[in-house]
């Protein structure tokens, strides 16, 4: 008979001996600016919860009115007995926070990308990915069976280049991270709008990062550059600034159903429960109309990485809340994180398979209701572990 747990205890000592087996740290309060740990208090450098939303009042008033009335669970899928009258709510103001015609809602984002990528494509379609779009876009992709090809990191010319050879093709649809979620930085979005348009391409922007931070009112990346067409398929999450869980594909009327009668992840997967409609719901209609949150974010965004960048770490491309700060490799980015810890600071290390070996890195990320003195606190840990030299400078 087959030993599974050798085999496993085998390829898990092969993770371990390489520095890469992954371990999980338990929080035991609200994810604040501050979480408590092991009866420890630490800043928290890498929570989603950009805005401050996952424990804003009101949304969580919103989400316990919703239990009351609602109760715990949709109990079935969407297309079975799940819809709800929150659903289509939750739905028409995501349509209207993103300036689209309509949307329709996935239990996660990760769900989302995949269903609505393997919805859209299949056999005789090209997908072209950037490098370093999110893994639920690459799964999306090699589910839906149509060919994969990825251009190096906002790399227009290649882009281009992959276009020029992809005639014969059905359907070719270029997909980009709006915020990509381990660099920080912002995709080059007008100029994909015109590639799209030249090449008769659709264009899907994964606006995980970039919902309820970018843009006046937090529309996300097309709000940042003012884009207002030709962006066929806008993704998005209520699990990161919007503080709850689930995602999003905002657009056209006949895309969301054509995703309803098609995407699996949508089909077969019993729906979003009402205190999350419910607070996500709230959530948006706060991230819309108190812009404070989100200038208290850009200040402390751009306070914590000019700090790192006077201490000479290299923050790569960072342009928002996500700063990563380079490592030298896989071990050092396992002692940083540990170092970090020891010291009060709540940052994980990024290492292969997330991305690669040689850009291993502390990823941060900062949060509207970090205070001066938790930045402070931060960049003066940061400080002290220059004497380690386990972070990569740029000077
Ligand atoms: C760019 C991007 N897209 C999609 C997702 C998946 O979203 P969710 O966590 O809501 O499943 C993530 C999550 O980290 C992400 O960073």
């Amino acid at each position: 008979m087959i030993n599974l747990d050798l085999l496993l205890q085998q390829e898990l000592q092969s993770l371990k001996r390489q520095g890469l087996f992954r371990e999980m740290k338990r929080i035991d309060s609200v994810q604040g600016p501050t979480v408590i740990i092991d009866n420890r208090e630490f800043v928290l450098l890498s929570s989603n919860n950009y805005l401050g939303l996952a424990s804003h009042p009101e949304v969580i008033k919103a989400q316990i009115q919703a239990v009351q009335e609602f109760g715990a669970s949709s109990s079935a899928s969407r297309l079975i007995s799940g819809n709800m009258s929150l659903h289509e709510k939750l739905e028409r103001k995501i349509a209207e926070f993103k300036g689209t015609e309509t949307s329709i809602v996935f239990a996660t984002g990760y769900m989302a990308n995949v269903g609505a990528i393997s919805a859209l494509a299949g056999e005789g379609d090209i997908l072209i990915c950037d490098k370093l779009n999110h893994a639920s876009i690459i799964d999306g992709a090699k589910l839906s069976g149509a060919i994969l090809r990825v251009y190096p990191h906002k790399n227009l010319e290649k882009l281009e280049d992959i276009l020029k050879n992809s005639t014969g093709y059905r359907r070719k649809l270029i997909i980009t991270d709006g915020v990509f979620s381990m660099d920080g930085d912002i995709a080059p979005l007008p100029e994909l709008v015109r590639i799209a348009e030249r090449f008769d391409a659709i264009l899907m922007v994964d606006d995980a990062h970039a919902t309820g931070v970018l843009g006046k009112n937090g529309k996300g990346t097309s709000g940042h550059f003012g884009i207002k067409k030709g962006i066929h398929i806008q993704m998005g999450t209520l699990s990161k600034a919007l503080g709850n869980l689930g995602g999003f594909i905002a657009g056209s009327k006949n895309l969301v159903d054509y995703i309803r009668n098609k995407a699996r992840s949508f089909i077969y997967s019993t729906a979003l429960p009402p205190a999350i409609l419910a607070g996500s719901l709230k959530a948006i209609e706060l991230a819309q109309r108190d812009t404070g949150p989100r200038e208290r974010l850009w200040a402390n965004v751009e306070k914590f990485r000019t700090s790192l960048k006077e201490l000479g770490y290299d923050t790569l491309g960072s342009e928002t809340q996500i700063i990563p700060i380079l490592t030298k490799d896989i071990d050092s980015t396992v002692n940083a994180s540990r170092l970090l810890f020891e010291m009060g600071i709540f940052a994980p290390g990024i290492r292969p398979p997330t991305v690669s070996k040689n850009k291993c890195r502390i990823r941060t990320s900062l949060m509207a209701t970090h205070t001066d003195e938790h930045i402070d606190r931060a960049v003066e840990t940061f400080k002290r572990l220059r004497h380690e030299r386990v972070l990569c400078y740029s000077n």
